[in-house]
């Protein structure tokens, strides 16, 4: 039995590239070099510039600009990569919080508005994603999405982010039940703290990604390649029997009790 992926002639599709450090990049970076046709999206105008940097160049890759909130544009995103070749793969990489509400201490001040955007951003924008992506993978698929431990336990400042991440770890499982049957498998993997764009807005990150290091059973932060790597396998036919998990890409901070 081979156990070399290739994905050559298949689509994937990830949302969520603001740069080079962003987890998507790192998992697009994966799926094309195991030959897959790549569409990654950005958010706004704003981005576009450094999207089209990252893919310039790349055989077989484009950029197109993709809000989560705006159901049309998922839809948009989606039969672009499916149009390229048949869609097997779709990285989920995106999330939002206000800033103020990220702050050690101001979980119980946040509001509805700010509570609802969190949410809507960060765990609901999976179902337009899910829905676009599962009519158009007929010969079954892989969705994938990113969370984090937060969404478990406590992380002071992590917030009203955690409860986004615990709506969406429990939406992977209900969506992975909806669409087994026909072949698609949704699963999350939760990263291990990393230094990106979203993360800068957490307060408290760098002393998150300090204990984290320190307590890991590795020892050790993990990198955006390593997320990348699992993002692979679960795309793949190696993770055919995989779906409803979060899988853990942290190092095996997530398995310490002290
Ligand atoms: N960095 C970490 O430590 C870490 C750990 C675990 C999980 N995650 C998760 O990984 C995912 C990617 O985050 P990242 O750390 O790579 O940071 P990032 O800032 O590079 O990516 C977040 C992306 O979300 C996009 N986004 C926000 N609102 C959007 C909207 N309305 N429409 C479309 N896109 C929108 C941003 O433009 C950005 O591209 C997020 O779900 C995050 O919660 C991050």
């Amino acid at each position: 039995m081979s156990v070399a992926i290739d994905l050559s002639g298949a689509s994937a599709l990830v949302f969520g590239v603001a740069n080079h450090r962003s987890i998507a990049w790192a998992i697009a970076e994966r799926l094309h070099a195991a030959g897959a046709d790549l569409t990654i999206t950005y958010q706004n105008e704003r981005m576009a510039r450094g999207a089209a940097a990252l893919v310039e160049g790349l055989e077989r890759a484009r950029a197109v600009e993709c809000d989560v909130l705006d159901e049309a544009s998922v839809e948009t995103a989606v039969e672009t990569a499916a149009a390229a070749a048949p869609l097997r793969a779709v990285a989920h990489s995106v999330a939002f919080a206000n800033r103020e509400d990220l702050a050690p201490g101001a979980f119980g001040a946040t509001h509805a508005e700010g509570f609802r955007t969190a949410l809507e951003v960060s765990a609901y924008s999976l179902l337009p994603v899910a829905r676009a992506a599962a009519t158009r993978m007929t010969e079954g698929g892989s969705i994938i999405t990113l969370t984090f431990h937060g969404g478990e336990k406590v992380y002071p400042g992590y917030n009203v982010m955690g409860v986004a991440k615990s709506a969406l770890e429990a939406s992977v499982r209900y969506l992975a039940s909806e669409l087994g049957e026909r072949g698609v498998r949704v699963n999350a993997i939760s990263a291990g703290p990393l230094n990106t764009l979203a993360a800068r807005g957490i307060g408290g990150f760098t002393e998150m990604q300090r204990v984290h290091a320190e307590r890991a059973p590795l020892k050790r932060n993990v990198t955006q390649e390593e997320v990348g790597g699992a993002a692979l396998f679960l795309a793949s036919e190696l993770a055919s029997g995989v779906t409803g998990s979060v899988v853990y890409v942290d190092a095996g901070y997530h398995v310490m009790g002290a």
